[in-house]
């Protein structure tokens, strides 16, 4: 199977391919650091199983999404897994480059325009499945499109947890939309998981929160199920979690407001569909 994952050069995206290869699947990795990304390919590719290809992927520019998806859907044809789990924390005000707040553009709007773009080669696999990292962190968000361009008051804590809750509201749009379609659409919380997201808290705050995380390879195990597993494969619209509780807020359950993103993004994107 073709798997694409964002963000796989480290973390949680990592570890997933390793699982992913050590099973014997042609994995492509989508990254913003091309450096990293070779890096992480000759470690996999020194397992000798699977197949470990790279694709460049900035999130932070939508053209320059739009450019990667076009290349994926040339180069591929056929696409059977996309697991969106590249994302970051910004603890100060930043925009990408067409002037959204960057954890709002990079954790989900560049999701947004990829998936859209990628559903055609999607469509092409016998049953596909989309992958869509949120956190549990979107408690601490709601859809506030007024500040999607960071004007005013810059709360990230807030920030975060809005491009999470979008991530889990896209899964629930996406799976109600193609629920009779080969596509399913699933999110997860992948737990409090020590990873390079916490670079930018200060150095005693991650030491003591470091006691508290899971190693990578925890929510590589769910996202491979959830990826390719027989067990998965029927499964549409939920949200799990690799080791903590699964709830989901009020938000995060309102399926009218999950239909007004989608809409929203539609508008946000269309320039680039
Ligand atoms: N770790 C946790 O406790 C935790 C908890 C809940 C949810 N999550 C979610 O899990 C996912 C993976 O996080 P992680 O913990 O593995 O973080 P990580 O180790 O920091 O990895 C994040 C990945 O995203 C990539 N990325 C960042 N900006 C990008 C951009 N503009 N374009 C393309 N790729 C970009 C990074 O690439 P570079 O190497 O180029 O920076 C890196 O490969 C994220 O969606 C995060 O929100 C994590």
């Amino acid at each position: 199977m073709k798997i694409l994952i964002t963000g796989a050069n480290t973390g949680i995206g990592f570890a997933s391919a390793e699982q992913l290869v050590k099973q014997g699947q042609h994995v492509i990795l989508a990254c913003r650091n091309i450096q990293k990304a070779q890096d992480a390919q000759k470690k996999l590719r020194s397992l000798n199983q699977g197949q470990v290809d790279i694709v460049s992927l900035d999130l932070n520019s939508l053209v320059s999404t739009q450019k990667t998806a076009d290349e994926i859907a040339d180069r591929y044809g056929v696409l059977d897994v996309l697991i969106n789990n590249a994302g970051v924390f910004s603890k100060t005000k930043q925009r990408t480059k067409d002037g959204f707040e960057q954890q709002f553009g990079v954790n989900y709007l560049g999701h947004f325009l990829l998936t859209q773009k990628l559903l055609p080669v999607l469509r092409q696999a016998p049953q596909a499945r989309i992958v869509h990292l949120a956190s549990i962190a979107h408690w601490a968000g709601s859809i506030k499109p007024h500040t999607f361009h960071a004007k005013g008051f810059y709360n990230p804590v807030f920030y975060y947890g809005q491009s999470k809750l979008a991530n889990l509201l896209f899964s629930n749009a996406l799976a109600e939309q193609m629920a009779a379609s080969s596509i399913t659409n699933n999110a997860l919380h992948p737990g409090g998981v020590a990873s390079d997201i916490y670079r930018d808290l200060p150095k005693p705050v991650y030491g003591v929160m470091k006691l508290g995380l899971v190693p990578t390879s925890v929510p590589a195990k769910l996202i491979c199920q959830m990826a390719i597993g027989d067990e998965w494969a029927n499964r549409n619209a939920e949200y799990v979690s690799a080791h903590m509780p699964n709830w989901k807020s009020p938000h995060a359950k309102n399926q009218q407001l999950a239909r007004e993103l989608y809409a929203q993004s539609m508008t946000l994107v269309e320039k680039f569909l």
